[in-house]
């Protein structure tokens, strides 16, 4: 399985700390925000990874991140000119990708789970993960019937329909690239990654996996905050 982390983007929640570098490199606690996404995709035994990064700050990564080889990894960098939306890594991706199964993992997300076991078992479809949030109306979220299957999803919902955020880790078979190219963008301008859940989820093939332990998306002070106490915290 290949792995994506991306990293573009313009970071505008988290001004004027993204206007000297970007989001994914700003620290949490000790180490830069990315390398914990990159863990999470190593520790799950995915070890050809794209990092999509902004054409801003793209030499820093390089610089940090380097061949992938002191990892044990194979890293291929490119640059997203513009941030049109998350499936729009399956784009830019789409030679790495090539005929293999995909993970993605956003530049901002914090696991302490390991995804192993998904990674390992995944066949086909599309898995995605959830995660019980006090604030639900920051995130694609999932409703669930009595037996875990999701019912639907909306992204941001402005009425609460259920608890469970989907969390920045996504496993798709390789349709997702084609699926990719056919959205189109919503009213916002951006292609959404909850219609390519839609679009699995009205084949039957969306499978949803309720996680433990701790999650952040980190893109916020307030949770960048949060997620750098938890890591001072498990030292
Ligand atoms: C994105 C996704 C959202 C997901 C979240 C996880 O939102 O659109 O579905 O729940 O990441 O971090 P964003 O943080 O880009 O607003």
């Amino acid at each position: 399985m290949k792995g994506i982390i991306l990293a573009g983007g313009k970071g505008t929640r988290l001004q004027p700390l993204t206007k000297i570098t970007s989001k994914q490199l700003l620290p949490v606690y000790n180490q830069p925000m990315i390398y914990y996404p990159l863990q999470t995709l190593l520790k799950a035994g995915i070890r050809e990874i794209m990092i999509i990064v902004a054409p801003e700050n793209a030499g820093d990564y390089l610089n940090f991140l380097g061949s992938g080889r002191q990892f044990g990894a194979k890293f291929t960098f490119e640059v997203q000119d513009e941030p049109k939306g998350l499936p729009q890594a399956f784009e830019i991706a789409d030679n790495f990708i090539d005929d293999d199964d995909v993970a993605l993992i956003l530049g901002d997300n914090i696991f302490s789970h390991d995804f192993s076991a998904n990674v390992q078992s995944f066949k086909s479809g599309a898995k995605v993960f959830a995660k019980k949030v006090e604030d639900p109306e920051r995130f694609g979220v999932v409703e669930l019937d009595d037996s875990q299957k999701p019912l639907r999803i909306v992204e941001k919902p402005v009425e609460k329909i259920s608890d469970y955020a989907l969390v920045g880790f996504y496993i798709y078979d390789n349709r997702v690239v084609e699926l990719a190219k056919s959205l189109k963008p919503s009213a916002r301008g951006e292609t959404e990654i909850v219609d390519l859940h839609n679009w699995y989820l009205n084949k039957g093939e969306l499978e949803v996996e309720k996680i433990e332990g701790e999650w952040f998306d980190a893109g916020t002070f307030d949770s960048l905050l949060k997620a750098s106490n938890f890591m001072a915290s498990r030292r």
